[in-house]
Order: C-alpha cells, then sequence, then structure tokens
C-alpha cells in the first residue's frame, strides 16, 4: 500500500519547477542488468530503423531517433514524435518538454534511465506538424517490436497521438487519462503531453494525479521499488 502524503501532491510541481537533478538511486540496478539480452536485439531493431526509407519523414528530418533507456524497463513511456532538439540530438524527449518530463519522473522518484523513451513515429515530421496516418502505420512496426522486447508492465501515453495509437483509435486524452486500461495484460496510462503543461501549467495537476497510479504499481515492494512515505 503506497500512502501519499498531502505535501506530495505540491512535490511535482514544485519540482517541475525546479532545475534539480535526483541523485542515482541502486534500487533498478538489478533490474536494468536484467534483461542485457535484449539490447542487442533492440540494437538490430535500431540499425534497421536507421536505414529506414518506409516513408518520407526520413528525407526531411536529420536523423532517426530510435528510443532510449533501460532494455529491460518495467515502464516505458512513449510520445509523438521528434522535434527540434530531438533530431538534432538523436535523442527523445531533450527539449523543453524532455526537461520538463525529467522533473515529472524525478517527483515520482523514478531515474530517467531505469525507463526506457520512445514516439510513435522516429523521424520529426517537417516543422513539428503531427505525423499523418500512413506515416505512423509505416512507423509503428519499430515501436511495437520494441514493445515486445523490453515487455514493460506499464506503458505512459504522453499525449493525444500515443494515446489514440496505442489505447483506442476514438480515445480523448481528456476523458481516457487517469485510468488503467489492460491492452494484451499491459497497462497503459494516459496522460497529457508535457509539452501541452508547457503551454497551459493548470494541466499539471492531472498529470501528477496520473503519475501517483503510475507509482502505486511502479513503487511495489515486491517489484523492488521503493515505497514512498
Ligand atoms: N515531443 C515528443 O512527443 N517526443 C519527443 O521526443 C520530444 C517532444
Ligand atoms: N493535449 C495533450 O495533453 N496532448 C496532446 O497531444 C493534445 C492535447
Amino acid at each position: 500500500m503506497v500512502i501519499i502524503k498531502e505535501e506530495q501532491q505540491q512535490s511535482l510541481i514544485d519540482i517541475m519547477n525546479s532545475q534539480e537533478t535526483a541523485p542515482p538511486r541502486e534500487e533498478h540496478r538489478a533490474a536494468r542488468a536484467k534483461h542485457e539480452d535484449n539490447r542487442m536485439e533492440l540494437d538490430r531493431l535500431k540499425e534497421e530503423a536507421l536505414a529506414c526509407k518506409r516513408c518520407s519523414l526520413r528525407q526531411g528530418c536529420s536523423q532517426v531517433v530510435f528510443g532510449v533507456g533501460n532494455p529491460g524497463a518495467r515502464l516505458m513511456l512513449v510520445g509523438e514524435g521528434p522535434g527540434g532538439d530531438e533530431d538534432r540530438q538523436g535523442v527523445p524527449f531533450v527539449g523543453r518538454a524532455g526537461q520538463l518530463l525529467n522533473r515529472i519522473l524525478e517527483a515520482a522518484g523514478i531515474e530517467r534511465d531505469e525507463v526506457y523513451i520512445a514516439n510513435i513515429v522516429k523521424c520529426r515530421p517537417p516543422g513539428n506538424r503531427l505525423p499523418v496516418q500512413p506515416e505512423i502505420d509505416a512507423c509503428l512496426p519499430y515501436l511495437q517490436k520494441q514493445i515486445a522486447l523490453i515487455d514493460p508492465e506499464i506503458i505512459i501515453c504522453l499525449g493525444s497521438l500515443a494515446t489514440k495509437t496505442l489505447i483506442d483509435k476514438n480515445a480523448s486524452i481528456t476523458r481516457t487519462r487517469g485510468s488503467w486500461h489492460t491492452i494484451d495484460g499491459r497497462r497503459y496510462m494516459a496522460t497529457f503531453h508535457p509539452a501541452a503543461l508547457l503551454r497551459d501549467p493548470g494541466k499539471k495537476r492531472y498529470v501528477w494525479e496520473d503519475f501517483k497510479e503510475v507509482i502505486k504499481i511502479y513503487h511495489k515492494p515486491e517489484n523492488g521499488g521503493s515505497v514512498h512515505e
């Protein structure tokens, strides 16, 4: 049983607004080593994605942003697609939205490198437009293989596109967020995209509600996690 104190309700918003980073935690080191085999499989899949010509997005971006993190992650976060910073660095969620995501993870007691972070599409759409359905369909097999290999217990869909693509094509983010959706034995939680929080900070409290549900499961002692006090 995870007990969240009143003051912790505020902590997400405080930490979201701070620039501090948390010290590394030891709890998940073993889990991280557990699926070392996956790293090779994921590397093979990455090679395939780097050479991908299944849609035209690759012609308009500077590099493929495959995904980053722990191949044995119990928690995976899925965004929309790379933005400008991600396209330059080749890593998902490194721009402003990514920095906010880092603070959300920190507030939830989750280290960024113990989870896995990917996007629905691996190539930046021109001018950061939403990817169109044929681009999503072309790219989705990579994400499906990432999910199958990593086999996370929990997937957090960040924003509307990931929610519609992974949970329900007719889903509305405001109605779908906040409760668990079980698909093929895996738990999915939808929440607002960090970029949406930058536009509308009033949404932060809902994201914290959603992450509280996630950490109830994620930090269960039998899962090797720490109980938040
Ligand atoms: N927004 C996303 O959806 N993904 C990223 O990687 C960065 C910003
Ligand atoms: N609101 C969000 O939080 N994310 C989206 O992607 C769209 C609307």
